[in-house]
């Protein structure tokens, strides 16, 4: 696969953030603090929230690297490397991700285009939510190549889930080797089949640990982690953290073409018998985007959740006018 960072035209080390809300304005944060970006160019419908946030973040650049952050327009993200795009409406309280689809999609129908006009020719992220319908519908309506549009995905997920074990084996969640797969949502599935601690089956580390029921406790940490945004939601009123975090990694992995496997939302293309659909699955994630899917084995239960979820995004994506 051609590097896409290659392209003469292409500032490898530029970000553009549509979208400055709660999301987008922390994920700029944290690409800010990580230092992988030499330029940032926020937009938002609000231009004057775009500016402050732009201001604002800048004036902490002197607690990280040089950098220039500013807001602007679709004009500005022709030689970015990578758009991502946050905007749109966020769950409430009470509100599942797929509430938003109708909402969101009448938004994508205008923000997207306009992405496309720019001549911007590097990766397209989705945050957005429901992020898989929506990542699809920015696929369809911008034209751009499968590769070239990814959505965050379940890469949040995953990351709850590698906390919460790392909790209840009180070992470093950087040593849990787990993911979450399918829709960033209600019919997420944690592919259990495929979980390590260091290399060692994660029942296997439970017994190490000194925990023997494992059905009820991997029960109990996939709903914790499925229903996280809910709880938070219902507390602070909006996830922003760690959905910032898991945005900044994926676009470190991007900038620097890392080639780091993650489980980004992509199209699948018959991969568990599931096709024209994105959804979250192990990826080689490069500077040119989703290079290629990593299968990892899933047992019944897993693989027939898995097609459920995507026949119920499917039925969703059948209802839209695109
Ligand atoms: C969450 C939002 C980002 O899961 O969907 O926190």
């Amino acid at each position: 696969m051609s590097n896409i960072l290659e392209n003469a035209n292409i500032n490898p080390r530029k970000i553009a953030m549509v979208g400055c809300g709660f999301v987008g304005s922390t994920s700029v944060y944290a690409i800010m603090q990580s230092g992988i970006a030499s330029e940032i160019v926020l937009i938002d419908a609000d231009q004057n929230r775009a500016e402050g946030e732009a201001m604002d973040i800048s004036h902490a650049i002197p607690f990280s690297t040089t950098q220039h952050i500013y807001a602007g327009d679709y004009r500005d993200i022709k030689d970015a490397a990578l758009v991502i795009v946050t905007a749109g409406a966020a769950q409430k309280p009470g509100e599942s991700r797929l509430d938003l689809v109708n909402k969101n999609v009448g938004i994508f129908k205008s923000i997207i285009p306009q992405i496309r006009d720019s001549g911007f020719g590097g990766i397209l992220m989705i945050v957005s939510n429901p992020v898989d319908i929506l990542t699809y519908v920015a696929w369809k309506i911008s034209g751009f190549s499968k590769e070239r549009v990814i959505g965050s995905g379940t890469v949040l997920d995953s990351a709850r889930l590698k906390y919460m074990l790392g909790e209840h084996l009180d070992v470093d969640a950087r040593n849990v080797h787990a993911y979450v797969i399918g829709e960033h949502g209600d019919s997420e599935i944690v592919a259990w089949s495929s979980a390590d601690v260091s290399g060692v089956n994660v029942n296997q580390f439970c017994e190490i640990r000194g925990h023997f029921q494992h059905e009820s406790s991997m029960k109990k940490i996939a709903d914790d982690v499925k229903n996280s945004a809910y709880e938070i939601i219902e507390k602070k009123h909006a996830t922003y953290y760690g959905v910032a975090s898991a945005v900044r990694r994926i676009a470190e992995v991007i900038l620097k073409d890392e080639k780091s496997i993650l489980p980004v939302s992509s199209l699948m293309e018959g991969e568990y018998g599931i096709s024209d659909i994105y959804l979250s699955m192990p990826a080689v994630v490069t500077s040119s985007g989703v290079e290629t899917k990593v299968h990892i084995d899933l047992s019944y239960e897993e693989l027939t959740n898995l097609q459920n979820s995507a026949n119920t995004l499917k039925e969703i994506l059948g209802k839209l006018d695109l």
